[in-house]
């Protein structure tokens, strides 16, 4: 009888063990794979024109996801989403070789957000990008 109570007191807590060790995995998981910005309202996002000088990228959160303006070693413009197109990830800017890794998997991107190499399907989303009176706006 005092057997029966032990194991189901047991039973219970490595039940309850098991269930938050299952938590402890899963919520990361889903928070990794779940698409980003899903719930997330479009605007518009300002930087400074001097915070961006060529061969440089600035990455920000637009739209509720990650993205990034370049600025050209001649000066062009050009506004990316910091997300990989293969599972995710957020790329990183490389000033030598003036263009994007992707740490998972090592993709390549031009700055132009082209694929030069690795797994990714697609180019880096473009998204819409203007400088007016020293301010570089996204969105
Ligand atoms: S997630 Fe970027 S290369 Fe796989």
């Amino acid at each position: 009888m005092e057997n029966n109570g032990r194991r189901k007191f047991l039973g219970l807590c490595l039940g309850g063990l098991a269930a938050g060790a299952t938590a402890a995995v899963a919520y990361p998981v889903y928070r990794y794979l779940a698409p980003r910005g899903a719930d997330a309202t479009a605007g518009t996002v300002t930087i400074p024109e001097k915070e961006l000088p060529p061969g440089e990228a600035k990455f920000l959160e637009f739209a509720g996801s990650a993205a990034v303006v370049v600025r050209t070693k001649n000066g062009d413009l050009i506004a990316l989403s910091a997300v990989c197109t293969h599972l995710g990830c957020i790329v990183q800017w490389e000033k030598d070789k003036q263009g994007f890794v992707c740490p998972c998997h090592a993709g390549y991107y031009t700055a132009n957000g082209d694929v030069i190499s690795g797994p990714p399907p697609r180019p880096l989303k473009k998204l819409p990008v203007r400088i007016a009176d020293g301010v570089i706006t996204v969105g």
